[in-house]
């Protein structure tokens, strides 16, 4: 019997651009496992501040690799984050988390620890995976590479939304300040960081709706694997 193919899509972007939310609904449409890697960084900046461990102080963070074990369970096709056995799924997703998460994330030791295992799930399963570095490190030879984009304003209201609807307080403007620095992070760390590679397809979503980008990432994706899916 012919095994049927395994593919791979890279969906990488800024924080906010909706990333997350359309790799859920492609996952579902094409029986994809929707693999979101910055729950790992999460994972290990949530590590460090239970610790009492600045996320952004190197030498203190990587002795704490030694004792992290991540691991991705996948039910309905939905992944749930285990550290340690415990499922951080939920707690990870706190406010304070996302920037320790962007502070680990720049530590090069640490993109190491987390690549075997990004890769590792996309070599067994047919995958969409988001973050910032799959379509340029992780995924090279993905069959697809898509970058998401929106300008701040845009992506600061959607995650500002997000939070009021988890009961978490925030002012936008506090929101807009944190998605910049972290736009800033990303976009500049020295080790694999947030940019497109150059094959990938482009798709800027400022002032679409969430069907309109949904059709256009469905229309892309059966266009260009259609002689694979
Ligand atoms: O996607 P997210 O906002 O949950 O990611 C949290 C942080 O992790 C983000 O600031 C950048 C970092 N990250 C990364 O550097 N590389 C990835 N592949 C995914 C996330």
């Amino acid at each position: 019997m012919l095994q049927k193919k395994i593919i791979n899509i890279a969906l990488d972007g800024p924080s906010g651009a909706g990333k997350s939310t359309m790799a859920k609904e492609i996952a579902k449409e094409f029986g994809f496992i929707y693999v979101d890697t910055g729950a790992m960084y999460r994972a290990v900046g949530f590590y460090a501040l239970r610790n009492n461990v600045k996320p952004s102080n190197k030498a203190a963070v990587l002795p704490l690799l030694d004792s992290i074990k991540i691991e991705l369970k996948f039910e309905n096709k939905t992944q749930r984050i285990f550290l340690n056995g415990e499922n951080v799924s939920s707690a990870i997703r706190e406010h304070s988390v996302s920037s320790a998460a962007s502070d680990v994330s720049a530590i090069p030791e640490v993109r190491s620890f987390l690549l075997d295992l990004q890769r590792s799930i996309a070599e067994k399963n047919s995958v969409i995976m988001d973050g910032r570095d799959i379509g340029t490190v992780i995924l090279p030879n993905a069959d697809l590479k898509l970058f998401l984009t929106a300008t701040p304003e845009e992506r600061a209201k959607r995650r500002y939304n997000e939070l009021m609807e988890r009961g978490q307080r925030m002012d936008y403007e506090t929101v807009l300040a944190d998605m910049i620095k972290r736009d800033k992070n990303d976009e500049h760390r020295d080790h694999a960081p947030l940019k497109a590679a150059p094959d990938a397809v482009l798709l800027d979503t400022t002032g679409n709706s969430f069907s309109d980008t949904l059709a256009l990432l469905k229309r892309v994706i059966k266009d260009r694997l259609k002689n694979v899916l």
